[in-house]
């Protein structure tokens, strides 16, 4: 078994620790009575309470199902264990814990499994509701967990646009590593009960508080203040999220707190509908496509066009007596979603002021960005806008003698003066690997001795390598 040290990743380690458990318990169901059976219990158990602590921040397969894995090790019941493993990572692989729930016990026929979800034809899949996890923080007891996940799962109404799961941790550190861990999140219920340190001691987990920056001290903080203080750093954090403060304070005392982005504060109520329609809401402002849903209503006006005739709506294409087979190939909508700025089809992507800057202003709250522009000209051309956008005539880039073609072209743009990087090469694989430390550090040092320090503007770095080579991001930058 890896180390876990040799992790950069906690997402790697769950999903590696998930397929180890499932060839022991695999082995083990096969041979129950064999010489290596105490061995390989041993084992199932260490990656049990491996997986424990990362299971707790995820709504699948869940504490319930761990507790019945683990009760199944200790009656040796490895026919069931390995069954339920096996069934297990086959719906995190395959997602399907997304679309239905998965029975664990062999009584259970999960009629669905036959059914390869990876076969799944996307109109079925555009069918199926959207999916999330819904992170609730607060310090409660197993009643207390049992009675909060029923009442959330009594608001689920068929009508309701999308589905979600709760994931339940008792204080704000578990809150910052879960929302960092666990991308299935998409909205925190900050509760009256939430405490400061997280009992996990995993050192892979408490890497991500690391995150939140130096500058923020929590161990001074008043519990009373927890609550609010959580909200603040989600929103340094993840700003996509939607928070909700629960909280037993006045509105007085709370009025003057910085709750980052909490979009809702409900004072000492439990009125879980309210909830549950305030957090679809939240997503589905989230959900909006504003570009995509008007190219589906422009697709389907009756238009007339007046330039490049020949060629619009894919009406060449339908009348031809030759290339019906294109036509079958891409299918009718991509050409009746043919639009131009020219005759005034949706939006100008140069100047927008409708669905495209609706669009850019959403996709920028989502990246955290004080701007984000659409470019059609592919990622080459913005690459060049950025150079272009960044390094004036004469100032110093480092590059990556690596970097895609785009960069150096931008570089000529720009009138950079480039200094290139080399790369250490891999013979046994005959490739190269990435720029080591060593020769970024060597050129700054040589142009600080030539005085020129000062005019290096940018390091340019492919990460990861055409070859696959990942740069260890945190320490290089
Ligand atoms: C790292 C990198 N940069 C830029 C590009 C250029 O992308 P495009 O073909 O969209 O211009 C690619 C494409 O392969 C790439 O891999």
């Amino acid at each position: 078994m890896q180390s876990m040290s040799d992790y950069y990743s906690a997402i790697q380690l769950r999903s590696d620790r998930w397929s180890a458990l499932q060839d022991i318990t695999k082995k083990l169901a096969s041979n129950p009575k064999g010489s290596s059976a105490a061995k390989l219990h041993g084992k199932t158990e260490e990656l049990l309470d491996m997986l424990g602590p990362l299971e707790s921040y995820w709504a699948f397969p869940g504490t319930a199902a761990f507790d019945y894995l683990r009760r199944q090790c200790d009656h040796k019941n490895y026919d069931d264990l390995a069954f339920s493993v096996r069934r297990i990572l086959r719906a995190l692989t395959s997602g399907a814990y997304r679309r239905r729930s998965i029975p664990l016990d062999r009584d259970d026929t999960d009629n669905e499994e036959l059914e390869d979800e990876a076969l799944l034809s996307p109109e079925a899949r555009a069918l199926t509701k959207p999916y999330f996890e819904v992170l609730f923080v607060d310090n409660i007891s197993e009643q207390q967990d049992r009675w909060l996940r029923s009442s959330i799962q009594r608001m689920h109404r068929t009508e309701d646009a999308f589905t979600y799961q709760p994931v339940i941790v008792p204080s704000l550190e578990d809150a910052l590593i879960a929302i960092l861990f666990n991308h299935n999140i998409q909205a925190v219920v900050v509760r009256p009960g939430v405490t400061l340190k997280s009992k996990n001691e995993l050192s892979i987990l408490q890497r991500y508080l690391s995150r939140i920056g130096d500058d923020e001290d929590v161990d001074g903080l008043q519990p009373e203040n927890y609550g609010a203080e959580l909200c603040r750093l989600i929103a340094k954090v993840r700003p996509e999220l939607d928070t909700y403060l629960v909280t037993d304070r006045s509105v007085e005392s709370i009025a003057g707190l910085d709750l980052g982005l909490c979009r809702r504060v409900f004072y000492n109520q439990e009125d879980f509908l309210e909830l549950h329609l305030n957090i679809l809401r939240g997503v589905q402002a989230r959900f909006k496509t504003p570009f995509f849903t008007a190219l589906v209503e422009y697709s389907r006006q009756p238009t007339g066009v007046f330039h490049a005739m020949p060629i619009s709506r894919g009406k060449s294409i339908s009348r031809s007596h030759w290339i019906q087979d294109m036509g079958a190939f891409y299918g009718p909508n991509i050409f009746l979603a043919e639009t131009s700025a020219t005759s005034g089809g949706l939006d100008s992507l140069l100047e927008p002021h409708g669905p495209i800057k609706e669009a850019q202003e959403l996709a920028a709250r989502a990246f955290g960005a004080k701007h984000t522009f659409f470019a059609t000209n592919g990622t080459s051309t913005c690459n060049k806008v950025v150079v272009q956008g960044l390094v004036r005539p004469g100032d110093i880039v480092l590059v990556d003698r690596d970097c895609h073609k785009s960069h150096h072209y931008g570089m000529v743009l720009a009138g950079a003066q480039v200094v290139y990087l080399d790369s250490y090469p891999l013979n046994e694989y005959s490739m190269y690997g990435a720029v080591p430390l060593r020769e970024i550090k060597h050129q700054l040092l040589k142009l600080k001795a030539a005085g020129k320090l000062d005019r290096v503007r940018m390091l340019l770095l492919t990460n990861c390598t055409f070859d696959g080579v990942g740069y260890n991001v945190e320490r290089v930058m």
